[in-house]
C-alpha cells in the first residue's frame, strides 16, 4: 500500500532572514526525508509557513518604526525565495495570518471552550510601572527556579529547556526598563492542560522509536507535572478571540502556531481542488505524521499540540514522530543575530551553490547531539568528499565512456566476479540507506552512500578501463563491461543522493541521457540499472562540483560579526 505521509516542519517567525542554524535545525533533515519519501512512491504532504504573531515579530516591527504586517511580508517573501534556491520542496508554505487560518483556530478554540478544555480564569500578570503595560513573557527576565539560570525568559529558560510562567521567575525585571515589574490582574482563557497527564503519559510511552533526546525530555516535562497554561494575551496583534467582549485581547501566538500544521494542510487541499484531500493525511490512521523542529520547540510538538489534538478529537492523528535536532553552532560559538554571529541563507546563496551547503549540513547534522558548521570544515569536506571522492568519480566515467563510445552508454559483455560484487553491493547501499532513511537517521544514511561511492572507486581503479580499452577488441569489451557496471552504480548514487543533493542529481540525470525528473525514477536498484541500458545516448558531461579555494575561509571567518560592536 502506499505510504502517506505529513511532513511537518516548524514555522518560522517571520522576523529576519533565516541563517543556517535554521536550516540545520529542521528544514533540510525534513525536505530530505519528503524527497526520499517521494522517491519511493509515497504520498507526501509538506507544509509549512511563516509564524508572523507573537512579540519577536512586534519587537522588530517596534524597532523599525513598521507594523507587524509589514515586516511579515518582508520576511515572508524572502523565505519563499530561500526555500526556492536552497531546494527546500514545500508543498505549501503559506502564514499565519490568513482567514483560513483564523477560522481553523476559531474553531478549535470554540470547541475547546464548549468540552471545558478551555477556560477564563483571573490570572495575575506582569505589569511594568516605568513602561506602562502589561508585559509579555518574553520580556520578562529573571533567575530560572530549575536551573539558576540568570538569563531565563518568562516563556522559556534557554539553559535547561523548560517552559516557564513570569511568575516562576526569581528576582523579575521588565527586559525594556529593568524595573521590577508588580503583577496585577487580568482575565485570560486557559488550556486545561493537567486533564492530559495520564492520556500523554500513556501515549509517549508507546514511542519507542522516537529519539532518545526527544522521549528523554518529554518524559521529563510530563514528570514535573502539567499544569493548566494561559493562551490569550493582552495584545493588538495576533488572531483574535472568537467571543464578544475580548477586543483587547488576543490567542496566545504558541497555541496558534501549531494549529498551523492543519490549517496549511486545509489550505492545500483546496488549492489543490479537491477540499477534503486534507483528512487522507489528517485523520486516515494509517497516514503518518512527521514534526521537524528544533530541540528548542519539543515540549510544543510533544505535549502542548497533542493534548490540543486530544482535547479536540474528530478523528485527527497525533504524532508519529518528532524527529527534532539538537542546535547548530559557527565556528565553536553559538548563533547569535544581535551580535551578527550568522551565516544567513541570502547571503550564501549569492556566493555558492546550494548542493555543497546541504551536503556539509547533511554529514554534520546535528542529528542526536550539537554539531558545529566552519568554514574551514565546508571546504575541506567540499574539496576533499564531494569533489574527489563523488565529483570526479562520476566526471572520469561519464567523460570517458562519452568520449570513447560514441556519446553513449557502453554496452557490456558478462560480467566477472568483482563486477557482480559491485551490483550487489549497490543494491545492498539503497536498501540499507533506505533503512536509515525511513527511520529519519539521515547521517547514517548519506554515509552509507558515500561508503558506495569509494568503493565504486576502489572498483574502477582495478578495473583500469583507460588501460583495457588499449588492450585489443576483448580489452575493450572488459572496459565497455566496467565503464557500464560504474555507470549503473553512479545512477544509484544519484537516486540516493537526490534527496540530499537535489540540484546536482538532476544534472547528472541529464548527462546520463534521462528525461523527466529524477524523483520519478523510483528508490528502486533495478530500475536504476534498466535505466543507464548500454547503447544509449548521453548528454555532453561537465563537472558536478566545483573546487573552492582556501582563501575562501579567511574571507568569509572575517565576514561574521561584521558591522556590529
Ligand atoms: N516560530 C517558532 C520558533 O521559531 C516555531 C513555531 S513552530 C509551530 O521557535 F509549530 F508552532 F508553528
Ligand atoms: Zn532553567
Amino acid at each position: 500500500m502506499t505510504e502517506r505521509i505529513l511532513v511537518a516542519v516548524a514555522w518560522p517567525y517571520a522576523n529576519g532572514p533565516l541563517h543556517l542554524g535554521h536550516v540545520a535545525g529542521c528544514y533540510l533533515s525534513a525536505d530530505i526525508f519528503a524527497r526520499y519519501h517521494r522517491l519511493k512512491g509515497s504520498r507526501v504532504l509538506m507544509v509549512s509557513g511563516s509564524d508572523t504573531h507573537g512579540t519577536p515579530i512586534t519587537i522588530r516591527a517596534d524597532q523599525e518604526g513598521i507594523t507587524p504586517a509589514e515586516v511579515v511580508e518582508r520576511y515572508h517573501a524572502l523565505f519563499l525565495e530561500s526555500w526556492e534556491k536552497l531546494g527546500i520542496s514545500f508543498d505549501l508554505f503559506t502564514h499565519t495570518n490568513t482567514a483560513n487560518h483564523e477560522s481553523i483556530t476559531h474553531d478549535i478554540f470554540s470547541t475547546l471552550l464548549e468540552k471545558d478544555y478551555i477556560y477564563t480564569d483571573n490570572m495575575l500578570l506582569a505589569h511594568c510601572p516605568q513602561c506602562v503595560r502589561f508585559l509579555p513573557d518574553r520580556y520578562v527576565e529573571g533567575v530560572c527556579p530549575h536551573c539558576a539560570n540568570a538569563r531565563a525568559r518568562g516563556d522559556q529558560c534557554d539553559a535547561c529547556g523548560r517552559t516557564l510562567d513570569p511568575r516562576d521567575l526569581l528576582e523579575p525585571r521588565c527586559a525594556l526598563s529593568g524595573d521590577t515589574p508588580e503583577f496585577r490582574e487580568s482575565e485570560h482563557f486557559f488550556l486545561r492542560l493537567s486533564a492530559f497527564q495520564e492520556p500523554l503519559l500513556e501515549w509517549v510511552c508507546q514511542q519507542s522509536h522516537w529519539r532518545p533526546n526527544v522521549l528523554n525530555f518529554t518524559r521529563r516535562f510530563l514528570s514535573d507535572g502539567l499544569r493548566d497554561r494561559a493562551i490569550s494575551r493582552d495584545l493588538d496583534w495576533g488572531v483574535s478571540i472568537p467571543l464578544e467582549g475580548y477586543e483587547s485581547k488576543k490567542i496566545y501566538v504558541w497555541f496558534e502556531a501549531v494549529i498551523g500544521y492543519l490549517s496549511a494542510a486545509v489550505e492545500w487541499a483546496q488549492l489543490q481542488d479537491a477540499p477534503e484531500s486534507w483528512q487522507d493525511f489528517w485523520k486516515d490512521p494509517e497516514s503518518r505524521a512527521y514534526y521537524f523542529i528544533g530541540k528548542d520547540n519539543i515540549p510544543f510538538h510533544s505535549i502542548i499540540w497533542p493534548a490540543m489534538i486530544m482535547a479536540y478529537g474528530n478523528g485527527l492523528n497525533l504524532p508519529y514522530d518528532v524527529p527534532a535536532n539538537e542546535f547548530l553552532s559557527l565556528e565553536n560559538r553559538k548563533f547569535s543575530t544581535s551580535e551578527n554571529w550568522a551565516v544567513w541563507v541570502p547571503d550564501y546563496l549569492e556566493r555558492y551553490d546550494p548542493d555543497p551547503l546541504r551536503y556539509l549540513l547533511s554529514v554534520n547534522m546535528p542529528e542526536s547531539a550539537d554539531s558545529d558548521f566552519s568554514w574551514g570544515e565546508f571546504v575541506r569536506r567540499n574539496n576533499e568528499e564531494l569533489v574527489a571522492t563523488y565529483g570526479n568519480l562520476v566526471n572520469r566515467v561519464l567523460t570517458f565512456a562519452y568520449r570513447n563510445f560514441e556519446g553513449r552508454i557502453p554496452t557490456p559483455g558478462e560480467l566477472d566476479a568483482d563486477s557482480q560484487a559491485m551490483l550487489d553491493s549497490a543494491r545492498a547501499a539503497m536498501d540499507e540507506a533506505g533503512a536509515s532513511l525511513d527511520a529519519c537517521r539521515f547521517k547514517a544514511a548519506i554515509s552509507r552512500i558515500f561508503a558506495l561511492a569509494q568503493e565504486a572507486n576502489r572498483y574502477l581503479d582495478a578495473q583500469a578501463p583507460w588501460r583495457s580499452i588499449r588492450q585489443g577488441d576483448e580489452g575493450r569489451q572488459r572496459a565497455a563491461t566496467s565503464l557500464w557496471v560504474t555507470i549503473g552504480v553512479i545512477n544509484c548514487l544519484k537516486t540516493m543522493l537526490h534527496p540530499y543533493m537535489p540540484f546536482s542529481s538532476q544534472r547528472l540525470h541529464e548527462f546520463l541521457g534521462q528525461d523527466g525528473r529524477v524523483d520519478d525514477g523510483g528508490w528502486d536498484f533495478d530500475a536504476a540499472i534498466n535505466a543507464v541500458a548500454g547503447g544509449r545516448d548521453m548528454r555532453p558531461p561537465s563537472p558536478l562540483y566545483a573546487k573552492l579555494e582556501p582563501e575562501v575561509v579567511e574571507q568569509e571567518v572575517a565576514r561574521l560579526g561584521a558591522g556590529t560592536g
